[in-house]
């Protein structure tokens, strides 16, 4: 018998409470031991959980508690996350996570000092939600070369693009929806602002690289600046916007970024709607693979975290299943080079046909075009030479 401690009692602590209980015969059968919860650490108190009795409120009680050989972390955040977390490792406990959070600020320092430790630090429910798209990369083909790593990695804007997009819902209604389900973020503006996928990307960068790129380092848009019009102009095209993370390795300096991107139907990732994430890996000599679930809620997020938890004990001592070094090594955003789709106001377009000679032009009230493959930076050269500019610009995938 393994006594573990959760810490937070949110929606997804919650639900790795329910599914430790009510998956108890399976779970033990993937940890190939009996698993028992013997604290829940949160501020508040439950006295109508059936978990009440296990909440305590001081850590160093599961810190100082020899019985507790793994500590799972479910708070969110940065602190006191991190703080537990190196408390709970130097006192040789193992620890898993679904803080994607701590893992792209502090992931490095934590796989070091289970290492150190010997005991693990497991982080599947970090990206993905239920998806096992760590594992499948550890274990499944990091004999691969990986090319590249294209995502759709946050629930939250893919199900507000689909409600406001497919349902005609607002953008608050969306959003508030998602909040109810348990998806966004306690502050939405991680999610809607990109960061949440960024955060994501780092970590599986980091997976197939070795190096955990700091998130300032990342270019990131969110989605609050699609408008009904791209979207329509999307449509016409037979295409779909989707916020997209992308981590494309080609040599020793990885370009990393999060954005709105226009997908064709030739993408497998144009059909992945709602609260569905999406991870494309494309490596050789394997070619294309698609994981693809759930990204966020607590049943999704607490199957992936209970995983962790039942490989941790069956693995036992000196399982860290990664190494990463912090490295702020990335390609320019400058030198990345796409097509686009730009958009501006109707009276520019003699002057935008000056500059954008090459373009395909779209019928519409607005002066919206593809223009040809460029560098971020010599695109917005371009944009120098117009005295407008433009009310939108939307990569191609
Ligand atoms: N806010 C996150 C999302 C939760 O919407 O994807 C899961 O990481």
């Amino acid at each position: 018998m393994k006594k573990i401690a959760i810490l937070g009692f949110g929606v997804v602590g919650a639900g790795v409470a329910d599914l430790l209980t009510e998956n108890r015969d399976n779970v033990s059968a993937l940890a190939h031991e009996e698993i028992e919860i013997k604290y829940i650490l949160d501020l508040r108190d439950f006295p109508n959980s059936k978990f009440g009795d296990l909440v305590v409120h001081d850590f160093s009680i599961i810190e100082n508690d020899p019985e507790i050989s793994l500590v799972c972390e479910v708070m969110g955040g940065s602190h006191p996350a991190y703080e537990y977390t190196v408390r709970a490792l130097k006192a040789k406990k193992s620890v898993v996570t679904s803080n994607k959070e701590v893992v792209a600020n502090f992931g490095d320092e934590f796989l070091a000092l289970a290492k150190e430790n010997r005991v693990s630090y497991r982080f599947e429910a970090s990206v993905g939600g239920g998806i096992p798209v760590i594992d499948t990369m550890i274990n499944g083909i990091s004999h691969n070369k990986i090319k590249e790593i294209r995502g759709i990695l946050n629930g939250t804007t893919n199900y507000i693009l689909t409600k406001m997009f497919s349902f005609g819902e607002s953008f608050e209604n969306a959003l508030k929806e998602a909040q109810e389900n348990g998806y966004a973020e306690r502050n939405p503006d991680a999610d809607i602002l990109g960061f949440d996928a960024c955060r994501k990307i780092a970590i599986l960068c980091a997976i197939a690289t070795g190096n955990l790129i700091p998130t300032d380092k990342i270019h990131t848009e969110g989605i609050t600046g699609i408008r009904n019009e791209d979207v329509a102009a999307a449509e016409k095209l037979g295409m779909s916007i989707k916020l997209v993370a992308r981590c494309i390795i080609n040599g020793d300096t990885p370009f990393v970024t999060v954005a709105p991107f226009i997908v064709g139907k030739d993408s497998p990732l144009v059909n992945v709607s709602g609260v569905y994430n999406a991870v494309e890996i494309i490596s050789e000599p394997l070619d294309n693979i698609m994981l693809y679930g759930r990204g966020a809620g607590a049943g999704p997020t607490a199957s992936a975290v209970v995983a962790d938890i039942a490989t941790a004990i069956r693995l036992g001592k000196c399982d860290a299943p990664a190494t990463f070094t912090k490295c702020d090594s990335i390609q320019s955003f400058d030198d990345f080079k796409c097509k686009r789709y730009v958009a501006f106001d109707k009276n520019a377009e003699k002057e935008v046909k000056r500059i954008f000679k090459n373009a395909i032009y779209i019928d519409g009230d607005e002066c919206s075009l593809i223009c040809g493959l460029m560098s971020e930076g010599d695109f917005n050269s371009l944009l120098k030479d117009l005295k407008f500019q433009p009310k939108s610009m939307i990569r191609l995938l």
